[in-house]
């Protein structure tokens, strides 16, 4: 892989990271039960933190990070649907860093290093909107 193909590829990631970061600040405010709002708000933090993270290595390699994202899906309005959506974007995102991490293999130790970390963070987000969607009667 060449500079050109991971900074793509790292936009990528970007994009989504985006999109779970609006989706999860959007839907911690129209949750009305205190629980699942305060974890989706410190989630969307951590979306963020990975937006952070993706633009420091776009732009050390000379990319700019892209901010055209896709038309946004919360869920709907009640909860279930919203942890729905929440355990289906952290299960997207899981899937894609594996294959990302796979696709830049020894092409960039720090790349990897950094989508590593990221892909723990959400399998842990998951983990946490699973437990709260097994709970909502
Ligand atoms: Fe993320
Ligand atoms: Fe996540």
């Amino acid at each position: 892989m060449n500079a050109e193909e991971i900074i793509r590829l790292l936009n990528d990631d970007f994009v989504h990271e985006i999109e779970a970061t609006m989706v999860y600040v959007r839907n911690a405010f129209v949750m009305t039960e205190c629980d699942p709002s305060r974890v989706t708000e410190a989630i969307g933090v951590d979306e963020m933190r990975h937006m952070n993270w993706l633009a420091d290595l776009i732009v050390k390699r000379g990319g700019k990070p892209s901010m055209e994202h896709h038309t946004l899906d919360f869920g709907g309005d009640d909860l279930r649907g919203q942890l729905q959506m929440q355990v289906a974007l952290e299960t997207e995102a899981v899937e894609r860093y594996k294959k990302h991490i796979e696709m830049v293999g020894d092409a960039d130790k720090e790349v990897v290093g950094v989508l590593r970390h990221i892909l723990d963070e959400e399998k842990r987000h998951r983990k946490e909107f699973r437990m709260r969607l097994e709970k909502v009667i």
